[in-house]
């Protein structure tokens, strides 16, 4: 086991550009690949480096998560996914990633009171959702709300006050599942329902969703730890294109709210946080097992835009560790529910056998992603299609916040701000109307 390390320098690599060598520091984390710095290649040389998508770039040094794509590894602080998915619990979780060890008892109770005291939102931000029409999008109005929280907590925004950036993060980590089961209750034209302090935060989640006045309602243990769960697996990734987001929109030292707003905004890609309603709505379409070699086709015609929503990673040549997970909690949810030959689970594990045994996929190194089982386990609780990226959006919400703390605490971090390869026009003096 290796302890966090600040990085250590490993060398240096030559580049040669225009006849001339230049080096530039190697850099070697604890584990993974190691980043050749070339922040002073442009000072040096005149050139800037190209790599739209950051397939082979590192935007920053973190201790948070580590992913091994081609071993399908994924490590929160250090601890493999699938333990924490098994014996920890989404607020432990998030204790684990904003600070870096897991808590003690005494710590634990203090961070979990702390959440659930806050888990209720201004009473005046229940008048938000009356503007929005009843079928907006439940991605749209979490963007609106979450930002609109920086009108509110004034005093949480100065990100150079350490204090207020632990009350920023508390607040949307505890406010979260409470504006996302507003979302929701909005969505279906039901009265919202406040938090219970008395739930762990998981079931008062699923009750804020579920419960309504006309009668009792009890949250089935089996669903909340498997909600708790599904949380845990959406936690944090790493730096991906959502976080990427929140961090460059904190590097500017906007508020954490105005930046959480935006990573919610990227995550609703269907390319993204937006694939798990994508690949229930793809699955829906497929219908049948007789279907599956059409699409099959589809997805592997370079003409057709079509892809198989579900699959495919940016780092995960192997499979996701965390669709392992979600495999088994969606047998566990749609046993818990009695519900036995799901006809949409039936296509999903046809496709996944004939995807995973046809050259394309396999040359390609496709597999799925955690976006693949998500959508049929969360359709079984009861979540419309629509509300499933505000579900990842609430999970991720801690892995936004601890990124973002990371930045913010990191000397070296300055405000993002890429350059490009120019091939427009060069200089052309304008020509007035008459003469065009
Ligand atoms: C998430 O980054 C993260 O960590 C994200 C995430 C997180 O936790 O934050 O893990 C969450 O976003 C998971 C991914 C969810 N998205 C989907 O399931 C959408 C379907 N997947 C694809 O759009 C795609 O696989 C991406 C976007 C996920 C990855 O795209 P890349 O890395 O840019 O890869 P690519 O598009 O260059 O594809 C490589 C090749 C291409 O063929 P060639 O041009 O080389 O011939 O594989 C093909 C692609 O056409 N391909 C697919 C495919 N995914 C890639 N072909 C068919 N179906 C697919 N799903």
């Amino acid at each position: 086991m290796s302890k966090p390390q600040d990085n250590a320098a490993e060398g240096v690599a030559n580049i040669t550009i225009a006849g001339e060598g230049h080096d530039f520091p190697v850099m070697q984390g604890t584990v993974g690949p190691s980043v050749v710095d070339i922040s002073k290649l442009y000072g040096q040389t005149g050139y800037f480096t190209y790599d739209p998508g950051f397939t082979s770039t590192a935007s920053c040094q973190s201790k948070i998560t580590y992913i091994d794509g081609d071993q399908g590894v994924l490590l929160y602080r250090g601890y493999p996914i699938d333990q924490l998915a098994e014996q920890s619990n989404f607020l432990e979780v998030a204790y684990l990633l904003l600070s870096g060890e897991l808590p003690g008892r005494a710590e634990y109770d203090e961070f979990e009171h702390a959440i659930t005291h806050h888990t209720m939102v201004h009473e005046q931000l229940h008048d938000f959702f009356s503007g929005f029409r009843r079928d907006a999008h439940p991605m749209a109005v979490m963007c609106g709300v979450v930002g609109a929280l920086s009108a509110f907590y004034h005093d949480s925004t100065d990100i150079n006050d350490p204090y207020q950036r632990l009350v920023a993060s508390r607040r949307l980590i505890a406010k979260m599942p409470t504006i996302a089961a507003m979302a929701y209750k909005y969505s279906v034209g039901q009265p919202f329902v406040y938090p219970e302090n008395e739930l762990d935060y998981t079931s008062n989640f699923l009750k804020m969703c579920f419960a309504v006045p006309a009668a009792p309602y009890k949250v089935n243990p089996i669903l909340s730890r498997a909600m708790d769960r599904i949380f845990i697996l959406h936690a944090d990734h790493e730096q991906n294109a959502s976080t990427s987001t929140v961090r460059l929109a904190s590097s500017s030292g906007a508020n954490p709210f105005a930046c959480i707003a935006a990573g919610i905004a990227c995550l609703w890609g269907p390319a993204h946080g937006g694939a798990n309603e994508a690949a229930l709505n793809m699955l829906a379409e497929i219908g049948t097992a007789d279907r599956i070699p059409e699409y099959v086709r589809k997805a592997k015609d370079k003409n057709d835009p079509f892809r198989l929503m579900g699959f495919g990673h940016r780092v995960y040549k192997n499979y996701d560790p965390r669709a392992k997970v979600m495999q088994q909690t969606c047998h566990e949810v749609l046993g818990e529910l009695g519900i036995k030959d799901d006809p949409l689970l039936e296509v999903a594990m046809e496709l996944e056998k004939i995807a995973l045994s046809d050259e394309y996929f396999i040359e390609k190194k496709l597999y799925p992603n955690i976006d693949f089982y998500s959508g049929i386990t969360l359709k079984a609780m009861g979540f419309p299609t629509t509300m499933f990226t505000a579900l990842f959006a609430l999970a991720r919400t801690v892995g936004w916040v601890a990124q973002w703390n990371e930045m913010i605490e990191d000397p070296s971090q300055r405000i993002g701000r890429p350059r490009q390869l120019y091939t427009g026009h060069t200089h052309r003096d304008y020509v007035p109307l008459v003469k065009r």
